[in-house]
């Protein structure tokens, strides 16, 4: 997927090193608000997924929001050009420093998953003087049909409040003076590239709707999380997502009013595409029916595979040779875990050879660790 120049320019790089395909992501970007302004949608940029601060800037300059799950995001976030009237904070467990430090940002409104937190939220506002916006992040009790790692939205998972607890939480939330509750908020899972769960969503969203109708509550915001996924198989061929397929799907089964606006939060699907992960060839040695390549990356440099078993699409984009060996693709760490891919077909792979990891770009970069005390990944983009 790279041309000549490029991988001679590799050649020159240190590595590892995270390569970004700016054009692409614009691209992406570009294709994304196209598709928002067909249904006036609105996306917030999941920074969890790559905070990079030439990639956030970028994403900024194009109108998007940013879905924040931290402090250090939050304030990362307005760094790179995010108003702070399009933040929204998420997040299972924020602490006060980083409730009191959105708070003054003046972001747009946290997304909120406890009675105990939102009561946290209120008492805080109330020593601010201000009014927090909140939104409600429910757990709708579906299954993403996702990696069961990354699935969010069944009911043993740690994220949201039981959506028939609904009434209830409403309650609480009026008498919390400090509080204005804005909306409903759901994300059942990451990576999805079937699109049934959300049309079941759409349609849970509905049902909770009409109990908001009923207690004479008009909750603006109707967020239905992020997850959309990526071809990591094909990443050549599909390397813009289908952000409009997914809209399409929305707009025709969610019931939205006039005074209500639907929001997403895409991550992966914005910035996966752009970006490759470069390894150089450590050594090759046999092992049993096939050979191991021994990169200088490890999962301290991009952990999914590990963490995950997910996969990515491996590429030696130096070799000559005609033929294919094949590969248990492993990093130097002292780990047994520490594997990219098991008998994975290469190009004949040597000592000195790139080997190019695809769809390296949401979750790769942010992950890093210092385990080992390896070094970090050099970062390079397609500008210079
Ligand atoms: N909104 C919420 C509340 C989330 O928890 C997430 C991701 C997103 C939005 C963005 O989801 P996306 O559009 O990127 O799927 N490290 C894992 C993925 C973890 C996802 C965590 N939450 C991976 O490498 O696959």
């Amino acid at each position: 997927m790279f041309n000549t120049d490029q991988i001679e320019k590799f050649k020159t790089f240190s590595t590892p090193f995270y390569y970004y395909d700016l054009d692409l992501l614009k691209k992406t970007l570009e294709t994304l608000k196209a598709s928002c302004d067909k249904y006036g949608f609105m996306v917030h940029y999941a920074v969890k997924a790559n905070a990079n601060k030439k990639i956030l800037s970028i994403i900024s300059s194009y109108g998007f929001g940013a879905d924040c799950v931290s402090g250090n995001e939050v304030k990362r976030a307005v760094e790179c050009g995010f108003d702070a009237q399009k933040i929204v904070f998420a997040g299972v467990g924020k602490s006060d420093k980083e409730i009191l430090s959105a708070l003054k940002l003046g972001i747009f409104c946290f997304n909120s998953e406890s009675l105990q937190e939102l009561e946290v939220i209120n008492s805080l506002a109330e020593k601010e003087n201000k009014i927090a916006q909140v939104a409600l992040r429910l757990n709708p009790g579906i299954d993403a049909h996702t990696n069961k790692k990354i699935n969010t939205g069944l009911s043993d998972s740690k994220f949201g409040i039981d959506f028939n607890k609904l009434e209830e939480i409403i309650a609480f939330v009026q008498g919390l003076k400090n509080l204005k509750l804005i909306g409903l908020h759901f994300h059942i899972g990451s990576q999805i590239l079937d699109l049934e769960p959300y049309k079941l969503l759409c349609e849970r969203s509905n049902e909770l709707q009409k109990k908001l109708s009923n207690l004479g509550l008009n909750l603006e915001v109707i967020n239905l999380g992020g997850g959309l996924g990526i071809d990591y198989y094909k990443p050549e061929k599909n390397s813009v997502p289908d952000f409009e397929k997914l809209f399409d799907l929305v707009h025709s089964n969610l019931n939205v009013k006039d005074f209500q606006k639907v929001h997403f939060e895409f991550g992966r699907s914005i910035v996966g595409q752009c970006g490759t992960l470069v390894s150089k060839v450590l050594y090759t040695k046999p092992g049993e029916g096939v050979d191991f390549a021994i990169l200088d990356a490890g999962f301290t440099d991009l952990i999914r595979p590990a963490l995950y078993g997910a996969y990515h699409k491996i590429e030696n984009i130096t070799s000559q040779a005609l033929e294919n060996g094949v590969y248990d693709v492993v990093g130097p760490i002292c780990e047994s875990t520490d594997v990219f891919a098991k008998a994975r077909s290469l190009k004949k792979t040597k000592r000195g050879d790139l080997i190019a990891f695809y769809s390296a770009g949401a979750y790769g970069e942010i992950m890093v660790s210092g385990y080992n005390l390896r070094d970090f990944p050099e970062i390079y983009y397609s500008e210079n």
